[in-house]
C-alpha cells in the first residue's frame, strides 16, 4: 500500500481490495490502524453496502474507509455516520459551486443524492467493549464516473452532472469538511451536526414511504433522533425507525 499524508490524516492507498471496510476493520482490530487513518482503494472486488448488499466498485469512483476512535459511549456511535455524510454533502456542494440547477441532499440514513438520485452511500461498522466505543470504521463510496443500473433507488454519478474531480481530490475535499465537523461534534455534541443534516434532508416534512422487511410504512419525515433513528408522523402516531429503507 502507498501512504499519503494529508493534514492530520494518513491515507493507505491500494490498487485493489476486496473491501476497504473489511481491511480497515481487521487492521483496526489488530491495532495496526488508528484514529485519522484511511484505507483507500482504486477498486473493490467485494464492496459491501448496507443490509448485506453488494457495492459494485469499478475503477474511477471513490472507495474509502476512515477509522475513528472517539472516547464516547456506544449510544453515540451512530451519530458519526451523520457527521460523515454531512461532511460529504458540504464537499460535493463545494465542488459543484455555480451549478445552480443541482439539488444536493442527504437521504436518511446515509445516502447522498443529487437531483433525487443516489450518488454516494455510507456503511458504518464499529467495535465496542460493551459500554465505550473502541473504534469506528466509516466507509464511503461515491459514484464519480459510473453507477450501477437496476438499483432499488435510482442512481447517478457526478460526471452526469458535469462535476469533474478525481477520487483523491474528492477525498481531500471530504477530509477538509470532516475535520471541522468531527471536531465540532467532539467538542459540542450532536446538536449542530443534526441541524446541518436536517437542512440538507431529502423529503424533510414531506410524506415518505419506509420499507421495513415486507411492510411499507407511510408518514411525514419529522425528525432525526440522537441515536440516528428517523421519526415519522404516521396515521397511528409518532414512530421511530432504525434499520429500514426510504423508498
Ligand atoms: C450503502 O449505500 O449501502 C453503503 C455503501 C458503502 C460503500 C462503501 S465503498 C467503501 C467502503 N467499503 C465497502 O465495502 N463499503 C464501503
Amino acid at each position: 500500500m502507498k501512504n499519503i499524508t494529508y493534514k492530520n490524516f494518513t491515507i493507505h492507498q491500494a490498487p485493489s481490495l476486496e473491501s476497504t471496510n473489511s481491511t480497515a476493520f481487521e487492521m483496526a482490530k489488530a491495532r495496526q490502524l488508528f484514529e485519522h487513518e484511511i484505507v483507500l482503494a482504486d477498486q473493490q472486488m467485494a464492496g459491501r453496502g448496507r443490509m448485506q448488499r453488494n457495492w459494485i466498485s469499478p475503477k474511477g469512483n471513490l472507495y474509502f474507509s476512515l477509522v475513528m476512535q472517539p472516547k464516547v459511549p456506544v449510544s453515540k456511535v451512530a451519530q458519526l455516520s451523520f457527521v460523515a455524510i454531512t461532511a460529504l454533502r458540504l464537499a460535493v456542494e463545494e465542488v459543484s459551486k455555480g451549478k445552480n440547477h443541482l439539488h444536493i441532499q442527504n437521504k436518511w440514513p446515509n445516502d447522498l443524492l443529487i437531483n433525487g438520485k443516489k450518488v454516494a452511500g455510507l456503511l458504518l461498522e464499529s467495535q465496542n467493549n460493551g459500554s465505550e466505543c473502541e473504534f469506528v470504521v466509516v466507509g464511503i463510496g461515491v459514484n464519480i464516473a459510473s453507477n450501477p443500473d437496476n438499483t432499488i433507488f435510482p442512481a447517478a454519478n457526478l460526471k452526469d452532472y458535469d462535476i469533474e474531480i478525481s477520487p483523491l481530490d474528492l477525498l481531500y475535499k471530504f477530509l477538509d469538511k470532516f475535520d471541522n465537523l468531527y471536531q465540532h461534534w467532539l467538542d459540542f455534541g450532536f446538536a449542530g451536526v443534526r441541524k446541518l443534516w436536517i437542512t440538507g434532508c431529502y423529503k424533510y416534512k414531506e410524506k415518505i414511504t419506509l420499507k421495513d422487511g415486507d411492510a411499507q410504512i407511510e408518514g411525514v419525515l419529522e425528525d432525526l433522533e440522537d441515536d440516528g433513528r428517523v421519526v415519522l408522523l404516521t396515521q397511528s402516531g409518532w414512530r421511530k425507525f432504525s434499520a429500514v429503507d426510504v423508498l
